[in-house]
């Protein structure tokens, strides 16, 4: 695991903020971009994010065309299942604006194992990119969104798994999940994730404020293992939080 990146951590008032700033930062990494690559994420926090792209003036800012939409993990469900995370997506807003169907990516959470899904999403992830090999000077993404969970598992990279140290794939299947929903995953590795102009965590529940603090300080209480703190990016990693979930001073 890889955890020497710089990190720039930016704090804003609110929740309305957090997701107008991640929503300035999205389109100032696609807008000049003759075609760009998001990395989408779920969990709760993303979710202002997302209606502010469906809505005006982000909706007509975005250059939908030109940006192709992917997921950095899924739970193996259908995407029409209230657990899905491209589904959230596609609710919240991909459904509902101008972006290409060729241009959304989801995991083949309809394969027959999560292993399965994910080879496919390797394939789709190495034929966007053109390559087999990641070069570390190429990103794969623009930007890729991140989440913290409350057992500082983020994608779906949960504490002690061994998906925390793969090197070689780019996606991997995941029986077991770590946390609530207990449904198996489907997940980009480390290294992938980290093939990106910029990463930004989006954290917004004022709960996780302890946990923030330890990922950020490299820290861990006895026995805990906070893969979040793993995560690394070849471009800027940016961790956005709002005032009530920032560590304090
Ligand atoms: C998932 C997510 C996950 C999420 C975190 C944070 O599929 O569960 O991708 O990694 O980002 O659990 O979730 P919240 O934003 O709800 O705190």
């Amino acid at each position: 695991m890889t955890g020497d990146t710089n990190r720039t951590l930016v704090v804003v008032e609110n929740d309305a903020a957090l997701a107008e700033t991640a929503a300035r930062r999205l389109v100032d990494r696609v807008v000049s971009r003759d075609r760009a690559a998001v990395c989408l994420t779920g969990g709760s926090s993303p979710e202002g994010l997302y209606r502010l792209l469906g809505q005006e003036p982000w909706r007509a800012i975005v250059p939908w065309g030109r940006v192709h939409w992917f997921i950095g993990d899924d739970r193996f469900v259908p995407e029409s299942d209230p657990l899905s995370n491209m589904g959230m997506a596609q609710r919240l807003f991909l459904g509902s604006v101008p972006a290409p169907r060729g241009n959304i990516h989801p995991m083949a959470t309809q394969a027959k194992s999560p292993d399965d899904a994910a080879a496919l999403y390797e394939k789709d992830l190495k034929e966007f990119y053109g390559a087999d090999t990641l070069d570390p000077s190429v990103p794969l993404f623009d930007l890729v969104l991140m989440g913290l969970g409350s057992d500082g598992h983020t994608a779906s990279l949960f504490p002690h798994s061994l998906s925390l140290d793969e090197k070689e794939r780019w996606v991997v299947g995941v029986m077991k999940a770590g946390m609530e929903p207990y449904v198996p995953r489907v997940t980009l590795t480390f290294p992938t994730l980290a093939s990106t102009r910029e990463m930004l965590f989006l954290v917004e529940s004022p709960e996780k404020r302890e946990l923030v603090g330890r990922v950020l300080a490299r820290e861990a209480r006895p026995g805990e293992a906070l893969p979040a703190q793993h995560a690394y990016s070849n471009g800027e990693l940016i961790w956005l939080v709002t005032r009530d979930v920032a560590p304090k001073n």
